[in-house]
């Protein structure tokens, strides 16, 4: 399934280097050395690289996770790509502009009007009521009382906290909190959304009912998400596709099936090998085209988990349609791939 969607945002040889002078590494004409032997020249001479040479392009409507460990430099990134954090080198390329060219004013502009930020810590205003939190950025925009809070009541709803309007964060549970965090950073209708561990600081339980939330949202709101996480869990949950941190360096960037069944390296297949292959993987991952042949008279989804097909393989069926794989017509599933993930799963579990 490929992607033909228009990138909204890039990223292109992005660095955040901190220490005394970062800048005496990145020349005007760029840096010419190996990015891997930069980032050890730079630990060498007192310099943390805290993000080595990242590159990525997120195409409009998807979900774009970045996982790693805490000090990976997930934050640092996610703050470079709305320039909260002054990146050392690189492009960042929004609806195509380099925003590392935008002048002060015209960030404001894009921060206040074209992006939405959700924190692990919530961070709403004690002070105010929530409709004043989730009207707040609009009023930051200038707007009248009454569109403001039309609009905040709307983003309340939405979020499922109607009748909790006049009640104050310290009043509400963390779940229901971070609820107020979404609906203020979706009051100005972002067209990127950027989310840092939104979920990181909530109990397993409401943490996983917010990550249903947050799909049930975005299948309504096709919005450009950027997702930081370091829940391997999370992660492949949510994510079209993810790339995974080490270090500073994106180590790979891939669908969750891709990296799942190809991992980069030893540190990528260690860090996935308790994700359950059946669920990751999606029988439009493993669909082929039908090649002139008819299509089977089974059926299913491009998005259905392998897991979901197990039954229906066991009462016989050899191969499935799939459909809505988003090339038109419909692919090849066989129920030979299927069983050859099955064993995979199975000799992994009887390594570990
Ligand atoms: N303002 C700063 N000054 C110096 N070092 C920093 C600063 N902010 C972050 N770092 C360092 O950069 C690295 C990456 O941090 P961060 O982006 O917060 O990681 P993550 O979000 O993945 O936990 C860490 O080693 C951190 O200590
Ligand atoms: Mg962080």
């Amino acid at each position: 399934m490929s992607d033909t969607r228009p990138i909204k945002l890039a990223c292109r040889n992005v660095w955040k280097v901190y220490g005394r002078r970062p800048g005496y590494y990145f020349d005007s004409r760029g840096y010419v050395i190996d990015p891997d032997a930069l980032a050890e020249r730079l630990r060498a001479e007192a310099h943390l690289p805290a993000v080595v040479d990242a590159t990525f392009e997120v195409a409009t409507g998807e979900i774009f996770v970045i996982m790693g460990l805490s000090g990976s430099g997930k934050s640092t990134l996610v703050r470079c790509l709305s320039r909260l954090v002054e990146p050392s080198a690189g492009e960042i390329l929004f609806d195509g502009k380099d925003l590392l060219k935008a002048t002060g004013k015209e960030l404001i502009e894009l921060r206040r009007h074209a992006m939405g930020m959700v924190f692990q810590n919530f961070g709403l205003l004690p002070h105010l009521t929530i409709l004043g939190n989730v009207a707040f950025p609009l009023k930051i925009q200038g707007k009248p009382v009454k569109e403001r809070e039309a609009r905040a009541r709307e983003m309340i709803a939405l979020v499922g906290l109607e009748g909790r309007e006049g009640s104050y964060p310290h009043q509400l549970s963390g779940g229901q909190q971070q609820r107020v965090g979404i609906a203020r950073s979706l009051a100005v209708g972002p067209e990127l959304w950027f989310l840092d561990e939104p979920f990181s600081a909530l109990d397993p339980l409401i943490r996983r009912q917010m990550q249903d939330e947050f799909l049930r949202l975005q299948r309504m709101l096709r919005k450009t998400i950027i997702f930081i996480t370091h829940d391997m869990g999370e992660a492949f949950r949510l994510a079209d596709r993810l790339a995974i941190m080490r270090a500073g360096k994106i180590v790979q960037i891939g669908r969750p099936a891709e990296i799942v069944l190809n991992p980069a390296d030893d540190y990528v297949a260690q860090f996935t090998e308790d994700m359950p292959l059946l669920r990751v993987i999606k029988a439009g991952d493993l669909a082929t085209p039908l090649a002139g042949a008819s299509a089977p008279d089974q059926s299913v989804a491009a998005d259905a988990s392998l897991e979901e097909l197990i039954p229906r393989l066991a009462s016989g069926v050899g191969a499935f349609a799939v459909l809505d794989t988003g090339a038109g017509a419909p692919a090849l599933l066989t129920a030979s791939s299927v069983l050859a993930v099955l064993e995979r799963e199975q000799k992994r579990r009887t390594r570990s």
